[in-house]
């Protein structure tokens, strides 16, 4: 066994989940155990408190004229549920068929462990790192960093660097080293349907009052044309087109063909906005998503019922140049107006965080690029991602800072899922790939 995997298990045995408050003092715990490790490879740490959870700050010593780095992970975690369909716990992590199967090994643990254990041996072999390196790690960014963009702007200084590290993002396929230069942005609400006050008998009431679970279906039916389209009022107003050259150069990107998106999710078909293939999909264009429905009777067999109120947890996913805020209005508008009479319909807005977009051919982008295709032995591919990571766009406003995004996860890593995993190989090419970078990035100034 590679000598920081019996660590990484270390860190993946807190269950620090930080949507579920039963779980603080596991985060924090996760938080203690992070700030020790980095002080043992011979940086200073600290935990700093935010009004919810903890933020890990490591730095080595910084000297004049060297690059300032910022190299950002989370330590949160997804919920695990449906826990019955993991086939081993969670929280005990276990190697078996060379991957590390538990929460959070691909999203986020094992990726940005593997920088702080590459920062470990530089720090063993040469007694200091080319570069003026800060971590930031985060306890909230499962739950949209509540904290952490406040936390920057009140430690503006602190924290002003040249290019920011950051890999919780993926790889197209493995052994294929991937640079992401965007990601897309979120909004999340959720809203209820309210109908009778309490649960009703459906053949003493039913066709005399309003379903809200009907409502519902027919609300969530709303949101999009038969050609996959988000129907909402405005919603395309302000996306930016893709350029020619990513159309062109994601046509070639392996993983994200039809067939490689089927087989890695088993999905019977593919879905999606008619005119775009699904790369430009996943990177490029916006979409409207049905994260949780709820209401009525669940139980086994029938029970003849129009329940009282149906809840729905939607999420938006948004390309440059949408603005979270306003998107959520236009939600917000088409919700009420497409919502029937005879039933009491409540709105409310969650967390959101904007697209981030940056140019792949930086001198930070270059060194990023060399970087991997020194550290994987192949050549990188340049795509945007569809996943969000919001505080991303708030260090380019805060900061001023570019990010790399320099993803190590699979398409086939089951982050959010039950059995989640991490490569051993991912986790020591991310260990090489921090070397390398940190040197290339040191060259550049
Ligand atoms: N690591 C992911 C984001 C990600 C995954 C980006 C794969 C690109 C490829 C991150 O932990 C995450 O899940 N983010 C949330 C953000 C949200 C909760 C604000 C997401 O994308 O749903
Ligand atoms: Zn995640």
């Amino acid at each position: 066994m590679n000598r920081w995997q019996e660590q990484l298990y270390s860190l993946l045995r807190f269950p620090s989940i930080s949507t579920d408050s039963s779980h603080a003092g596991d985060v924090a715990a996760c938080a203690e155990w992070l700030k020790s490790m980095i002080q043992e490879s011979g940086l200073s740490a600290e935990i700093r408190p935010t009004p919810g959870h903890p933020v890990v700050i490591g730095k080595n010593e910084h000297k004049e004229g060297r690059l300032n780095v910022l190299l950002y992970g989370h330590y949160d975690v997804q919920p695990v549920d449906p826990l019955e369909l993991w086939e081993s716990p969670p929280f005990e992590p276990e190697e078996r068929g060379g991957k590390i199967w538990g929460r959070g090994s691909t999203d986020n643990k094992g990726q940005h462990f593997a920088h702080l254990c590459g920062v470990a041996e530089t720090m063993e072999e040469k007694g200091e790192l080319p570069v003026n390196l800060t971590i930031l790690l985060e306890g909230e960014e499962e739950i949209g960093s509540p904290n952490l963009r406040p936390f920057l702007e009140a430690n503006r200084e602190e924290f002003a660097c040249d290019v920011i590290v950051v890999s919780d993002t993926g790889m197209v396929a493995a052994g294929v080293p991937t640079l992401g230069y965007g990601l897309r942005g979120i909004a999340c609400c959720e809203f209820v349907v309210k109908g009778p006050a309490r649960d009703l008998h459906s053949g003493c009431y039913g066709g005399v009052v309003c379903n809200p679970a009907t409502v519902a279906a027919q609300l969530v039916a709303s949101l999009h044309d038969e050609g996959g389209r988000v129907a909402i009022e405005g919603f395309y107003d302000d996306v930016a087109d893709l350029e020619d050259w990513e159309r062109e150069m994601w046509a070639k990107v392996p993983g994200v063909s039809g067939e490689g998106i089927l087989a890695v999710t088993g999905s019977p078909a593919l879905f999606g906005e008619e005119g775009f293939s699904s790369a430009e999909r996943l990177w490029a264009r916006p979409t409207a998503e049905v994260n949780g429905i709820g209401g009525g009777y669940q139980g086994e067999g029938s029970k003849t019922v129009i329940a009282a109120e149906t809840m729905v947890k939607l999420s938006f996913r948004l390309v440059p140049n949408q603005k979270p805020a306003d998107i959520l209005a236009k939600v917000r508008k088409h919700l009420e107006s497409h919502c029937p009479s005879g039933v009491i319909l409540e709105i409310e807005d969650g967390h959101y965080g904007s697209a981030y977009h940056t140019d792949p051919h930086s001198k930070y982008g270059k060194a990023a690029q060399e970087a991997l295709k020194k550290s994987f032995g192949a050549e990188p591919v340049l795509i945007r991602e569809g996943g969000s990571i919001p505080i991303v766009q708030d260090f380019k406003e805060v900061l001023g800072a570019d990010t790399l995004l320099l993803g190590l996860a699979l398409p086939d890593c089951q982050i959010h899922s039950p059995n989640e995993n991490f490569p051993v190989a991912n986790f020591e090419a991310g260990i090489r790939m921090n070397k390398v970078l940190l040197e290339e990035l040191g060259a550049t100034v």
